[in-house]
Parts: C-alpha cells; structure tokens; sequence
C-alpha cells in the first residue's frame, strides 16, 4: 500500500466493449493523472461462471471452480487481493447489473464462507466506488445495482463509499464536457484515497 499512489481495480461490467468500457478507460485517466495505478477487468473479455452453492467453500474456504482454472474469477481474485481500492463501472440492466456480473458477485460466496462459517479474521475495510451506466428512461431507477454492490463490496472486506451516476452516458455522444468529467472523478477516486490515508 503506497498513500500516494494507490492501486485501483476497474471491474467493468458490461458484456460487451460499449460505453461502460469507454467510460472505465476514461477514468483510468484520471487516476493515472492523479498518480494512481488503474487496473481494468473488463468482463467482455473475460468469462465468470456463477456459483452453483455447492458449499464446498464453508469447509474448505476455497471454492472448486477457482480452483479447477474453470474461469477468469481467480484472476481477478489475484487483483483483487492487490487492489488498495475497488472500483465497479456497470451498465444498469432492469434496475439490477448484468447477469455475467452478478455471476462474478456471486462468486463472493467463498468470502462469505470465510468470514461467517471458517471464523477468517476480518481485514481492516478498503474503499470500494461505483460508476453506474445507463441509458435512463427506466421509471425503476438502479437501487438494486446500489445494494448488490454494497453487500458483495462489504463480504470481500470493501466499503462501498462514492457512487457516480452516468445514466444518459454514451460513448457514440462524445460529449466532450461528460468525458471531462469521467477523467476528474478518476483523479477524485485518487484524491479521496489519499485523504483517507494521509
Ligand atoms: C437487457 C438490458 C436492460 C437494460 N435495462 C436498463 C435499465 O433498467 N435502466 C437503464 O437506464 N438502462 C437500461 N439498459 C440500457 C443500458 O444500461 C445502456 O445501454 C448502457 O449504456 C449499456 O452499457 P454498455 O454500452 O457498456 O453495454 C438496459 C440494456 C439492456 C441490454
């Protein structure tokens, strides 16, 4: 952990390379501006099975299809260990995220295990932040992304503080002012770690 320079995970969560990705790049941006490391998980490149509760993971605190190398989660676990902040940038399908991002929320399971069945000793919280895209419209709002988020955040020892709303950001607009803006929240996520740890 370096106060100054913090290491950022990106977890995109778009099944495709659209505006949720464009918009993660762009604050990327910014916090490499701001002097941070920006890592992205781009889940349109990458494939996560769901979790089958197979319970396995509450008597061993591991979780099979990590460990058979059946997917990408125990890649993104390894950044995920790495990652001084955690950061997820998801496009709002019928108030709630995307089905190939709630299969890697689900995958948090073995936290879960870890904590509430194996009894692990639980880390000091890192900061956690969420983007959330959309095309609005929808009289149902994003609630749903809001509380899945928190809950799987705060299960992996993340607490889940800044939440930006890009409802009505498309990366076919270009609009110059809305990019600007995606860049200056990647510095706020930097400077907002530092103020917590400086
Ligand atoms: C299945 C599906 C459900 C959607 N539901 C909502 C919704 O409830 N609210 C909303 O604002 N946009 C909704 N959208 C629009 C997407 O959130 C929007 O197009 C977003 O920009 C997609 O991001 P992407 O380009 O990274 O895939 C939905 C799109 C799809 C495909």
């Amino acid at each position: 952990m370096d106060a100054l320079s913090p290491k950022i995970l990106l977890l995109c969560g778009s099944p495709r390379d659209g505006s949720t990705n464009y918009l993660a790049s762009l604050i990327a941006r910014g916090i490499e501006e701001a002097g941070g490391t920006p890592t992205l998980f781009r889940l349109s490149e990458h494939t996560v099975i769901g979790c089958d509760a197979c319970d396995v993971c509450q008597s061993t605190g591991t979780c099979v299809k990590t460990a058979g190398g059946f997917d990408d989660f125990g890649e993104f676990e390894e950044l995920l260990f790495d990652a001084d902040m955690f950061v997820v940038v998801t496009p709002v399908y019928f108030a709630n995220v995307p089905s190939y991002l709630k299969a890697l929320y689900d995958r948090f399971q073995t936290y879960w295990a870890r904590r509430y069945i194996l009894g692990n000793p639980v880390e000091p919280k890192r900061p956690g932040a969420l983007f959330i895209v959309g095309g609005g419209g929808d009289p149902f709002g994003y609630e749903p992304v809001i509380i899945t988020t928190r809950s799987v955040m705060n299960v992996a020892g993340f607490s889940l503080g800044n939440i930006y709303d890009y409802i009505g950001f498309s990366k076919d607009d270009k609009d110059a002012e809305k990019e600007a803006k995606a860049v200056e929240d990647g510095r706020g996520l930097v400077e907002y770690y530092k103020g917590l740890n400086t």
